[in-house]
């Protein structure tokens, strides 16, 4: 679904990303993983359209999508978790769904003049799409607390439900896993296998080395801004170069 090629960003001094082309195959769940500060977010920001790229090209469905801004790149169909969630702390859990959808009606001010209706319906259809995400991701019982009283974890879960809003085709996820219990890691990963099964599609950023042999059908992996490696899991943990870059040696 998604391609890169030559695709390279430097801040100041440091080559971020450099010359990397790679083609996300047929895979349900794909991987990239890489020591830190190795790119993988910068790789992330890069598709979708967070920072734009000193070269290269990138591609979503064989539709170009460099030089989108991040809203036209969900609307595409490709949304993102952070690294550090980004919900917003004095808001609800509903209220932090709400704010979610692009393309909303009501936003443009000339449909607000000439279709209440419309605006009312779709505010409708929207509370309840949120609350059956919110159920989806287990999130149900906390509706309307504020995001700030919600553990990281659930934090975690609520940004990705606020992205599914967007009624995505490909999700982007940056270290799902970063700094949660380990019960939690547990129902992240059932909800990414159950949404799997659903059809849809994931590229994840991950630390943990059992995470990713058990959810990814191949994995990319960067070493200061270059990809080293692809393959499957199971090449890919005992490929020499992997092993050198996680282990120094
Ligand atoms: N906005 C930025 N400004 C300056 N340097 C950055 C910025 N974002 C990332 N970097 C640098 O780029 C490199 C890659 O970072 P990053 O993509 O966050 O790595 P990773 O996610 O693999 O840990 C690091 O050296 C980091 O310090
Ligand atoms: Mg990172």
């Amino acid at each position: 679904m998604i391609e890169t090629r030559g695709l390279s960003k430097s801040f100041g001094g440091i080559q971020a990303v450099s010359n990397c082309t790679f083609a996300l195959k047929d895979h349900a769940i794909t991987g990239l993983i890489g020591p830190n500060g190795s790119g993988k977010t910068t790789l992330f920001n890069l598709i979708t359209g967070f920072i734009p790229p000193d070269r290269g090209e990138i591609y979503f469905k064989g539709k170009r999508i460099d030089g989108l801004l991040p809203h036209e790149v969900a609307i595409g169909g490709i949304v993102r978790t952070f690294q550090i969630t980004r919900v917003l702390p004095r808001m609800t859990v509903m209220e932090n769904m709400l704010i979610a959808p692009p393309r909303q009606t009501g936003e443009k001010f000339r449909s607000l003049w000439f279709n209440p209706k419309t605006i009312r319906k779709e505010e409708r259809e929207n509370r309840k799409k949120a609350l059956e995400l919110i159920d989806l991701v287990g999130l149900s019982h906390l509706k309307d607390q504020f995001a700030q009283n919600l553990s990281y974890g659930q934090q975690k879960l609520l940004e990705l439900a606020r992205g599914l809003m967007a009624n995505p085709s490909m999700i982007l996820l940056d270290e799902p896993t970063a700094g949660i219990n380990p019960i939690m890691i547990r129902t992240i990963m059932e909800l990414i296998t159950k949404m799997k099964e659903w059809g849809m599609v994931f590229f994840i950023i991950e630390h943990n080395m059992d995470v990713i042999i058990e959810l990814c059908g191949w994995i990319f992996v960067l070493d200061n801004g270059e990809k080293i490696a692809e393959g499957r899991p199971k090449e890919i943990q005992n490929n020499p170069r992997v092993i050198e870059a996680y282990l120094g040696i």
